[in-house]
């Protein structure tokens, strides 16, 4: 089973503000959506505070298995399955026979999971300052990019974007 993370962030690494997006991105949610659903057997793992700024439309996220992180034992989300930790939530997705495993955020759960992803898919949002929500120290010298598409701005895209794929070196 491969494990990757995918986020978007801005030039200062920022990804969200208070518990949402702060940015409008069409063509990224269209490719998140490509991505992770692919064909049907893949699982989504995020914490908790990233399911609840989902809308109740997308919750749970559809054709994923929806592995939600919370140190609550008792914590339920309908249509998700609760990991307390993160060795956990890899073996819900093994044991459900996924094929691919994506780190969907926030801040916290990418900090959980850095050291054990393959793969980084960072759409990076060129603007600056755009929230409180900070992506994890990250040391990109160890790892290499392959810059995959540029989008630009127009009415469903509030800001140009660049799509890349980082794998260890
Ligand atoms: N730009 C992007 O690509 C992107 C993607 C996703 C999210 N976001 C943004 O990121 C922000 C949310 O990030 P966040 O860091 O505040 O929250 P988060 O990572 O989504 O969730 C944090 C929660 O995860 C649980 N958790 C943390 N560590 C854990 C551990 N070791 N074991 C078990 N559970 C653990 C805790 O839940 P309990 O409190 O229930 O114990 C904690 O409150 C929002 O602004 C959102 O919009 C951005």
């Amino acid at each position: 089973m491969k494990i990757a993370m995918i986020v978007a962030m801005d030039e200062d690494g920022c990804i969200g503000r208070g518990n949402e997006l702060p940015w409008r991105l069409a063509s990224d949610m269209s490719r998140f959506k490509r991505l992770t659903e692919a064909d049907g057997f893949n699982a989504v793992i995020m914490g908790r505070r990233t399911w609840e700024s989902l809308p109740d439309s997308f919750r749970p996220l559809p054709e994923r298995v929806n592995i939600v992180m919370s140190r609550t034992t008792d914590w339920a989300g309908e249509g998700a399955e609760n990991a307390l930790y993160p060795g956990r939530a890899i073996e819900i997705a093994y044991a459900d026979g996924c094929e691919e495993c994506w780190v969907i955020g926030g801040a916290q759960i990418y900090a959980m999971f850095l050291d054990r992803v393959e793969e980084i898919h960072v759409t990076t949002v060129h603007t600056s300052g755009s929230g409180d929500v900070l992506f994890p120290e990250w040391d990109r010298s160890a790892w290499s990019e392959e810059v995959v598409e540029r989008v630009g701005v127009d009415e469903r895209n509030e800001f140009a974007t660049t799509y890349s794929i980082w794998r260890r070196n």
